[in-house]
């Protein structure tokens, strides 16, 4: 089987993405990473990819956080469809998906968030569920399209949220649980065991 040809953009530290080379490392998922971007050209995810001899693209900040302007993000999607990328996985990647991205990629892009959706989108999800007092929380892996943390879900783990839980201490049990959920979607799709939105093999 030909592997799964991966683009990862994050925007952070990169523990997600770390958690899925392994996993690729160690032979159990037939895909491969062909590009990782990121908007932060500091960001920890690049520097992991650089050291373990992927190809990394930082693209222009541009005047918005919270998105990246259209010409900006079109560059960032021409660099993927260059690379071949036929899976998008954001792991940590903070902007809104816009046109560019989406028009190129649509049905093709998963996103991995720290709770179960539709409890808790947007920002420190392990915030808001220790807030509402959630006896349990969790991960999501969902597809994405122009609703932040709005597509579908794909698959999710649940999490318990313990008693005399910080913040901190309920993201890295929640983080735990990422860990293993985005290889094996990533598995799972490569090997046709769940449905595309739109599937690249019927693209090729
Ligand atoms: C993860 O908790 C993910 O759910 C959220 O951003 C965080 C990224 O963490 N979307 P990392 O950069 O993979 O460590």
């Amino acid at each position: 089987m030909r592997p799964l040809k991966l683009g990862i953009l994050g925007s952070g530290k990169g523990s997600n993405f770390l958690a899925l080379a392994n996993a690729l490392r160690e032979g159990t998922v037939p895909a491969e990473v062909v590009q990782v971007g990121s908007d932060q050209s500091k960001a920890g995810i690049l520097e992991s990819a650089r050291g373990m001899g992927f190809p990394v693209f930082a693209c222009r900040t541009g005047a918005f956080q919270t998105k990246l302007e259209p010409e900006i993000e079109e560059e960032l999607a021409n660099v993927l469809s260059q690379a071949g990328v036929e899976l998008v996985v954001l792991a940590g990647y903070m902007r809104v998906l816009k046109t560019p991205l989406l028009r190129r990629f649509g049905g093709r892009i998963i996103n991995i968030h720290p709770s179960l959706l539709p409890a808790f989108p947007g920002l420190k999800a392990w915030e808001q569920a220790l807030r509402a007092g959630v006896k349990e929380t969790g991960c999501t892996v969902h597809w994405v399209n122009e609703v932040v943390d709005g597509g579908d879900t794909i698959r999710q783990v649940k999490v318990p949220v313990q008693t005399g839980d910080t913040a901190e201490s309920l993201h890295a049990r929640i983080q735990t649980a990422e860990h293993r959920l985005l290889p094996e979607v990533v598995r799972d799709l490569a090997i046709g065991n769940i449905p595309w939105e739109r599937d690249p093999r019927k693209l090729r």
